[in-house]
């Protein structure tokens, strides 16, 4: 099928390259010269495993394209909308500026019988406010939510756990549905779940899973704070809780919290939602679920500010990771980056390290120290701190080898992600999050 995708961020870059990898032909578009010409070169604009090999196998076959020109829309069956849905400068809601942008450049070229197919995220109403512009041009718009993790991008965008269709009702919506079970066959084929929903509970599907997973990092951080004052271990309660198949252990990892593009603005988006459809009550526990996660980061800090006997001033702390999370290079809302922001205003001498994130991280905090060799970064340190956890650091830097390039012994682990025995062991002051 011919497909075009508006917005060539990281949802829609890696939609449009997964897209022509299952034999569709794509044509991504942006308004961001410089993302274009990065795609078009075959260079992926920012860290996703499997994304480059996806580019350059997808222009080499030419069934994959892109442009910054909106007309090269025309004549696609199908049109996806990839733009983002930034937080709002000065609020909570999410800013659909580039949602309604993006639809309206798109309308003169749109033919009778095309889908418009939304994956952004957007609040609840959005689909139906938008709907009349686009059945004006003969057009049917549909929303498809997408639920792809940044590091696994890829795989979710190709292999899917579930596909979700809000449509119009009637035979419109039934004919859209079918389209869209057409551009997903390989997945659709695998028997995966395909939910074809009104427009609302497609939106709302999008938002509630997010929040859910939001929350459910709260919860275990939560207790963590309850481990933290009676002494109890969180990452063993997480492994005992998780042994109901109700409760699971995904996503009970107790640390420094949530960050990214994405779980913290679409919870504040949700709760602003709400609240302007007077459920605010509804969803009051999101702004809990927030306050939550953003105390652990101060957790984190004081907790090094403890471990090096009560003031950083002058001492120098080594930051194992700067993204948000690892196998990505996304800086955005990184708890690790706060971390070290703060530890810097604090009087630190923080040197910031990470596999993939650093130039991100340096073009929004300039004035912290980034140095791209694990070593060097801890060598003379008075404290590490491990704040993302790439296996580099998580798995592969034992205490006997950073023992023989730190000052000091002190090691917080912002992810309790390391082997608290074997740091001990070899003499190191050991600090996990909500472990004793
Ligand atoms: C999240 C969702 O997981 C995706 O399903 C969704 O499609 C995506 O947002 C989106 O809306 O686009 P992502 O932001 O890539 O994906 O990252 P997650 O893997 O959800 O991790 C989010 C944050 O939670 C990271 O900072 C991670 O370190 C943290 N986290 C995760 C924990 O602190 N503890 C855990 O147990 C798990």
């Amino acid at each position: 099928m011919r497909l075009s995708v508006v917005g060539c961020g990281y949802l829609g870059a890696v939609h449009a390259a997964a897209m022509a990898s299952i034999g569709h032909e794509v044509v991504g578009i942006d308004v961001d010269p410089r993302k274009i010409a990065s795609l078009t070169r075959g260079e992926a604009p920012f860290f996703e495993p499997g994304l480059q090999d996806l580019l350059s196998e997808g222009l080499a076959s030419g069934r994959l394209t892109f442009t910054t020109s909106i007309a090269a829309a025309a004549g696609a069956a199908v049109h996806f909308i990839g733009v983002g849905t930034p937080q709002q400068a000065g609020g909570y809601a999410a800013d659909l500026t580039y949602v309604n942008t993006a639809v309206d450049s798109l309308l003169p070229y749109l033919a009778p019988g095309d889908v418009v197919a939304g994956k952004s995220t957007v609040p609840v109403g959005t689909t139906a406010e938008l709907a009349p512009r686009v059945s004006a041009t003969g057009a049917t718009l549909v929303w498809n939510p997408e639920f792809l993790r940044e590091g696994w991008a890829v795989q979710d965008t190709i292999d899917p756990d579930r596909l979700v269709a809000g449509v119009p009702a009637g035979l419109e919506g039934e004919r859209a549905a079918d389209i869209l079970r057409e551009v997903y066959r390989p997945a659709v084929d695998k028997r995966t779940p395909f939910i074809v929903t009104d427009y609302a509970t497609a939106e709302l599907v999008k938002v509630a899973a997010n929040a859910f997973l939001a929350t459910k990092i709260s919860f275990i951080n939560a207790m963590a704070e309850i481990a933290e004052v009676t002494g109890a271990d969180v990452t063993q309660l997480a492994d005992a809780i998780g042994h109901d198949a109700r409760i699971g252990r995904k996503f009970l990892g107790a640390g420094i919290g949530f960050g990214g593009g994405c779980l913290p603005k679409d919870i504040r988006a949700f709760a602003a939602r709400a609240e302007e459809l007077g459920r605010r009550e509804s969803v009051n526990f999101l702004r809990e679920v927030d306050a939550i996660n953003l105390r652990r980061r101060d957790r984190a800090v004081q907790l090094v500010v403890d471990g090096l006997g009560g003031s950083v001033f002058g001492k120098k702390v080594a930051m194992l990771g700067a993204a948000f999370k690892p196998h990505s290079d996304d800086v955005r809302d990184s708890p690790a980056l706060d971390v070290a922001v703060q530890l810097n205003g604090l009087g630190a001498d923080v040197v910031v390290t990470d596999p993939q994130a650093i130039e991100n991280a340096r073009r929004i905090h300039p004035q912290l120290t980034y140095e791209a060799d694990r070593d060097v970064t801890i060598r003379n340190a008075d404290a590490i701190v491990m704040v993302t956890e790439w296996d580099e650091y998580r798995r592969h830097l034992s205490p006997e080898h950073a023992s023989s390039l730190t000052r000091g012994r002190v090691i917080v682990d912002g992810r309790n992600g390391l082997d608290a025995d074997a740091w001990r062991a070899a003499g190191w002051k050991y600090v996990g999050m909500g472990r004793p």
